[in-house]
């Protein structure tokens, strides 16, 4: 025993939070160690970048099992044999079933790129242009029933340039969401965020 948490992280895409997360806890200091990646998309690019980089990494194609809940009994499966205590969403695309969010209630963090509570769901550098934002971020939450409605951990805040279109906002994005969620994942890992009774509390990370 190490003691450090054991996390799973599932991905659908790209796994650039996945490496950054990957990438934190290769520092043995570091207190939660990645002990699986799981997509639901087989041919996720983030897999092969997972076992790049030594991370057991297994592709389950959603489409195969009977129901949301079927497939997401499959992932609970395999996170508690890898002894998984901690669950990070880094690119799910997909919405977890009722049953897994209460089976892992205050256990599952999730980023999202825009300053929360504005702009949940899909499309929020779009729309944070359109609503002409000067400042826009992401935002690491605790998982609950609703779509980036949980309780938040920690926030970046990232400015909007002139001349910006979506690419480059979300390049921008993206670099603060690869500093803020192992900074978050850090907190809860520690015990010094607590996700008690659907409230976080402790500390908080504010990165502006
Ligand atoms: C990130 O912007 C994340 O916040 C959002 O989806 C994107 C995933 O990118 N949920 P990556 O797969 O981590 O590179």
């Amino acid at each position: 025993m190490t003691g450090r948490a054991r996390v799973g992280i599932l991905v659908s895409g790209r796994g650039s939070n996945m490496e950054a997360l990957i990438a934190a806890a290769a520092d043995p200091a570091f207190p939660a160690e990645i002990a699986l990646v799981l997509s639901n998309r087989p041919d996720a690019p983030a897999l092969a970048r997972a076992e790049a980089a030594g991370v057991p990494a297994i592709g389950e194609d959603h489409a195969a099992f009977a129901s949301r809940e079927e497939f997401d009994r499959a992932l609970d499966e395999r996170l508690r044999a890898a002894d998984v205590g901690l669950v990070c969403l880094a690119g799910y695309m997909r919405v977890l079933s009722g049953w897994f969010i209460a089976a892992w209630r205050g256990r599952v963090l999730n980023i999202h790129p825009s300053l929360l509570p504005s702009f949940p769901g899909l499309h929020p550098h779009r729309r944070a242009l359109e609503a002409g934002v000067r400042v826009h971020g992401c935002t690491v939450h605790v998982v609950t029933e609703g779509v980036d409605e949980g309780p938040i951990i920690g926030q970046a805040a990232v400015p909007v340039e002139t001349g910006d279109d979506e690419d480059r906002l979300a390049a921008r994005v993206l670099a603060a969401e690869h500093r803020l969620y192992p900074l978050c994942l850090r907190l809860v890992a520690e015990g010094r965020t607590r996700l008690a009774d659907g409230r976080v509390e402790g500390e908080g990370a504010a990165l502006l």
